[in-house]
């Protein structure tokens, strides 16, 4: 099963991603950047959903228009995922959301879960997993056996804003099947598990170091 990683080259990303990357772009700035980053990549990781053919009456006439034949489920990671829900809800609006809560050991970079949120059933169902940073990968390698344990049976779409190869290898080298949309893949992870040139942490820079 492929890991497919699709780099999406778009001049309004790279714009909107420098200034995220930037240390001294403040939180605010942080947030919104992040959200045009994101929309942008959903719209471009959404391109494969499947439509189907409708009769729409415009005001002058009746014509075929096309629809989506079946709303995705988008499962935001927490913290830093939540910036990429309100993209995801604008393009999506009738898109179930689901949570999974996973945040990293700084000692082990191990995932421990804390939320899990997901429909009953995620047959035939498309997931779209949102979370900015896929570092070592143990955090998406862990949502997506969540998703799998609940039925989920088509490739999982992951919208990330920077991946790091060791992260890619990781989930290659678990079999899954994932088709990856990043804004950048970067060169590395420091001793630290931080991806180098990075951003820094996606959930502080938005919402704050917790106590
Ligand atoms: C960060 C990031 C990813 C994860 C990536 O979350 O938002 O979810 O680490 O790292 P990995 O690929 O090595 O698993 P973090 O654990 O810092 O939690 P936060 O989003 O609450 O800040």
């Amino acid at each position: 099963m492929p890991v497919d990683v699709h780099v999406v080259d778009h001049p309004l990303i790279a714009d909107s991603l420098t200034r995220v990357r930037d240390a001294s772009t403040p939180n605010a700035l942080f947030r919104q950047e992040l959200e045009r980053v994101g929309n942008l990549l959903i719209a471009e990781a959404t391109r494969g959903l499947a439509t189907h053919e409708v009769r729409v009456r415009t005001p002058l006439t009746e014509t075929i228009g096309r629809v989506l034949t079946s709303q995705p489920v988008v499962v935001p990671v927490l913290r830093a995922g939540l910036g990429f829900v309100h993209a995801a809800q604008e393009l999506l609006p009738n898109a179930d959301v689901g949570f999974i809560g996973v945040s990293r050991d700084e000692e082990t970079f191990r995932p421990k879960p804390y939320v899990n949120k997901l429909p009953e059933t995620l047959a035939d169902r498309q997931c779209i997993v949102l979370d900015p940073m896929l570092a070592t990968g143990g955090s998406l390698a862990h949502t997506s056996e969540l998703l799998l344990g609940r039925g989920a049976n088509m490739t999982i779409i992951v919208v990330c804003v920077l991946a790091a190869p060791e992260g890619i290898d990781l989930l290659r080298r678990a079999g899954l099947d994932l088709a990856i949309y990043t804004a950048a893949v970067d060169e590395r992870l420091n001793e630290h598990a931080f991806i180098v040139p990075g951003l820094g942490d996606a959930g502080d820079r938005q919402f704050g170091s917790p106590a």
